[in-house]
């Protein structure tokens, strides 16, 4: 890091009010797709306490100690767990991330509970014109705490279905694997999933990438492959060995590299990544807020504008909203527009671009596709 520092909860605050203050009726209107959430990054603590008040749980969360008896208190707890770079390091951060992040995962008990989860992510995004969405889930994490397949993916299915009928949100579903869990465990799961895949489209990895290389997890992606699904995997920003990680993902696991790839950000410092992206035409899922708890404005901006200029399918999304200032996609796409100083005509792009990226049928592309050419129509004038 240079002599500007990351930005402290406080300022990233200030910066999501000043975003949404400014003129957004644009990026408002074009219709989105979102390739980069987990469902457990939406669990906001509005979410946590409803459902804890409903089961009849304890909640208690590691920033406080001892139990919480209200949301306020909630709130305050969670606003503890914010990173700062005033308050810890990098590596600090990622690690507390993740263990505010997996601390969440204990307040869903019941199929109502996911069904309410997922419900409240098509409902937010629906008001962002969100018109597709791959969704992340973390399985492990589930299966952990003793949940079932069936109370978990019977939410999630049954959001779905309503999403589309009524909220004219299509989605699918990408199972991510655990990588600092084993890949006998990443196998074990993924043959449990088998009974789910008519939702599941895809297969990722998350978690904790230290030491934790994309090639370990190569005989189950190879697998998933053969079996048709698509395949996608996490390069933390600014990780230990994030150029190999990403070249791995580019170009070596299952047989020839992935379909798509997280973040994957430092590829901008390596241009033979880059030829290696694009001539694979592989895309991008880049959530610029979630790299503003470790980076600066001056090294962030610049590096997602090398990608889309050298023709990168760079699509943006928001990963975990609710450790992150309540960013959702919308306020991903107003921070990239003042990080990049990216046009309407590029906002397009992106736009396009997160179609061609994701994985859902011809027709609902071309669908969406016709969409955004009437935004611009309307906006532009023309074609
Ligand atoms: N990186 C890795 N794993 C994750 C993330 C992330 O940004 N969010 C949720 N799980
Ligand atoms: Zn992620």
């Amino acid at each position: 890091m240079g002599i500007e520092e990351a930005l402290p909860a406080s300022a990233r605050d200030k910066l999501r009010a000043e975003l949404l203050a400014e003129d957004h009726i644009f990026i408002q209107a074009l219709p989105k797709v979102e390739l980069h959430v987990h469902i457990e990054g939406t669990i906001t603590a509005e979410l946590r306490w409803k459902f804890t008040q409903r089961n009849g749980t304890p909640l208690r969360i590691a920033a406080n100690g001892s139990e919480i008896h209200s949301l306020k208190e909630l709130e305050h707890a969670m606003d503890l767990l914010r990173p700062d770079p005033s308050r810890v390091n990098n590596d600090e951060e990622r690690f507390q991330f993740f263990e505010a992040y997996y601390e969440g995962f204990a307040c869903l008990k019941t199929k109502q509970d996911y069904f309410d989860l997922a419900m409240h992510y098509y409902e937010n995004t629906a008001r962002m014109n969100v018109r597709y969405a791959e969704i992340f889930f973390d399985p492990q994490g589930h299966t952990a705490k003793g949940m079932s397949w069936d109370v978990m993916m019977g939410g999630f299915r049954e959001a779905k279905e309503r999403a589309e009928r009524e909220l004219n949100v299509k989605s699918a579903w990408i199972m991510c694997f655990l990588r600092d869990l084993s890949p006998e465990s990443a196998m074990e799961h993924y043959e449990a999933a088998l009974p789910y895949r008519d939702i599941i489209v895809g297969i990722g990895l998350d978690s904790n990438e230290e030491d934790r290389p994309p090639v370990l997890f190569d005989e189950v992606f190879t697998r998933a492959r053969k079996d048709g699904f698509k395949l996608t995997m996490h390069c933390d920003a600014d990780s230990k060995n994030a150029h190999e990680h990403i070249r791995q993902c580019a170009s070596v696991v299952a047989g020839h590299g992935l379909d798509r790839i997280d973040h994957g950000i430092n590829a901008a410092e390596d241009q033979g990544l880059m030829n290696l992206i694009k001539e694979r035409d592989l895309g991008m899922t880049i959530c610029p807020w979630s790299y503003l708890r470790h980076t600066t404005f001056e090294e962030l901006g610049p590096k997602i504008r090398t990608l889309l200029d050298v023709g990168i399918k760079v699509t943006i999304n928001s990963d975990d909203p609710a450790y992150m200032e309540d960013c959702w996609v919308l306020h991903n796409m107003l921070l990239v527009r003042r990080l990049c100083n990216f046009s309407d005509r590029e906002f397009l792009v992106l736009a396009r671009n997160a179609v061609h990226a994701c994985w859902a049928s011809d027709a609902v592309k071309e669908g969406m596709l016709r969409e955004i050419d009437l935004v611009q129509q309307h906006f532009m004038g023309e074609q």
